[in-house]
């Protein structure tokens, strides 16, 4: 059946419910907008989803994609970044939640934020939850993480807010590791 063909058939349905009852009606309409929502186009599709070869990233080093016109920051940290975001003690988090999207409300412990178990891929958005300017990074600011200027926001090398007045934590988009040297946002 051709797409014309179909919505042919959906306008005849929908005359038929219009006049069933005005109950029908109701129905039609607020079911649709959603049907619609649950198809997204193919052009919609491919833009939510982006596969990113990570092959070259050096550690201590960062990439930053743009991913649904914002920024992405994928860095691939040193033992020592590591270390330092894994010895921080819950209590001193000043957004005790992980803002990671991949494990929905768990909290903001490094082991919830990095990519993989080692913790050596941190993959977050790029934008500041103040006011939403762009940080610094490679080791910005006072907790050697990312700076951002603006306002003086300071983030840890987890990208958890630690100064400043941005109100949470970096957040971390659906991704993941889709073979060894490339990662999928999305
Ligand atoms: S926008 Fe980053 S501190 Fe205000």
């Amino acid at each position: 059946m051709s797409h014309a063909d179909d919505h042919e058939g959906t306008r005849r349905d929908f005359i038929y419910y219009a006049t069933a009852g005005a109950g029908a009606v109701v129905t039609g309409a607020a079911v649709w907008p959603l049907v619609n929502q649950m198809n997204p186009s193919a052009d919609v599709r491919a833009l939510a989803s982006i596969r990113v070869d990570v092959a070259d990233v050096e550690p201590g080093t960062q990439l930053t994609v743009k991913w649904l016109g914002k920024p992405v920051f994928i860095r691939r940290r040193t033992e020592e970044e590591i270390t330092e975001a894994r010895q921080v003690a819950l209590g001193d988090l000043a957004d005790a939640d992980s803002r990671n999207e991949n494990v929905p409300g768990s909290d903001a412990s490094d082991e919830n934020r990095s990519l993989d178990e080692a913790g050596e891929w941190l993959v977050m958005m790029g934008v500041c939850t103040h006011l939403g300017c762009v940080p610094l990074g490679d080791g910005a600011g006072d907790f050697n993480g990312w700076f951002c200027p603006c306002h003086g926001s300071h983030y840890d090398t987890s990208g958890r807010i630690r100064k400043g007045p941005a109100p949470t934590n970096l957040p971390v988009p659906v991704a993941e590791f889709v073979d060894g040297t490339t990662i999928k946002l999305g």
